[in-house]
């Protein structure tokens, strides 16, 4: 098994990203400014946003985070968004979700405007993904053909299933891989709670990618020998052998599939950090769109 290594291909892409920004900045160009926006106390999406800062610093980029309390009200929110929109100075800037249940996501997104939604999450930018015109790729399915395409994984023809449907992930990576392209050419099965072969779709497919949400859900007995895994899961397990009192593990078992897959991601290490290298590629484009990138 070989083990797909986002953390190592992550440094490498910040590193060309970084020579990069050192370019822009000797030439006086514009330097890439990141934004965020984080509502209230969830500390999965703290420390996602911790990361994409931490990732922002090593590349050279600017950047700003706009933390509100849980209780802000949605037109607030609003308020901000549009400010970002109209700070020349930010090229690029993301909601970090979820949101609190009292604000409507879907607001929230379309008030973004397309040319800074560098999550890709915009239904402009969505559209024109689906449809192969230029756009902001959602950053989790970039990082996943960033990974497929630095590995040199054929997608060409091959069976692929992705287990789960949510906008962010699962959708986007269906489309991107069944659309012209390398990555893509492939055959895509988009898995769900309603799917009622699922045994028979793991057991015939060459390409895994899991984004549901449940962990340690994949088992060696259920893929083909020989199968690439990439694991999108993010859960927490209670584990008090550890400081924090639990661990990470993904939607695959890990040990178990590492015996019958031929390339894998680690949980943590894996999808997570071409998620955030992915960020800041499309941050890096939306400072170039602005000119004197
Ligand atoms: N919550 C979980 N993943 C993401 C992401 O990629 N972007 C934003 N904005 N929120 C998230």
């Amino acid at each position: 098994m070989i083990l797909l290594d986002g953390k190592d291909l992550a440094t490498q892409i910040k590193a060309e990203i970084k020579t990069e920004v050192d370019e822009i900045r000797g030439r006086g160009g514009n330097i890439p400014h990141l934004a965020a926006i984080i509502v209230g106390d969830n500390p999965a999406s703290e420390s996602y946003v911790k990361n994409k800062v931490k990732y922002s610093d090593e590349v050279g980029f600017e950047s700003t985070v706009i933390k509100k309390d849980a209780n802000i009200s949605e037109e607030e929110l609003l308020e901000i968004v549009n400010g970002l929109n109209q700070n020349s100075d930010v090229d690029g800037f993301i909601v970090q979700l979820p949101l609190p249940r009292h604000i409507d996501p879907d607001k929230v997104t379309l008030a973004i405007d397309p040319k800074k939604d560098v999550d890709g999450f915009h239904p402009y930018n969505f559209g024109s993904m689906a449809q192969g015109m230029e756009a902001y790729l959602p950053a989790t399915p970039y990082g996943i053909l960033l990974m497929l395409e630095r590995y040199q994984i054929e997608t060409e023809g091959k069976k692929v299933l992705v287990l789960g449907r949510s906008n962010i992930v699962g959708t986007p990576i269906g489309i991107l891989l069944s659309r012209k392209g390398n990555p893509g050419n492939a055959t895509v099965t988009i898995a769900h709670s309603r799917t009622k072969n699922l045994d028979d779709l793991l057991a015939e497919s060459d390409i895994i990618i899991a984004a549901i949400g449940r962990a340690s859900f994949v088992k060696a007995n259920q893929i083909k020998e020989g199968a690439v895994v990439i694991d999108v899961g993010i859960n927490r397990v209670e584990d008090s052998s550890k400081k924090r009192g639990y661990r990470l593990v993904g939607d695959v078992d890990f040990i178990d599939v590492s015996s019958k897959a031929s390339y894998l991601t680690p949980v943590p290490g894996g999808v997570g950090p071409m998620t955030v290298t992915a960020l800041m590629l499309n941050t890096l484009k939306a400072s170039k769109v602005k000119g004197n990138g």
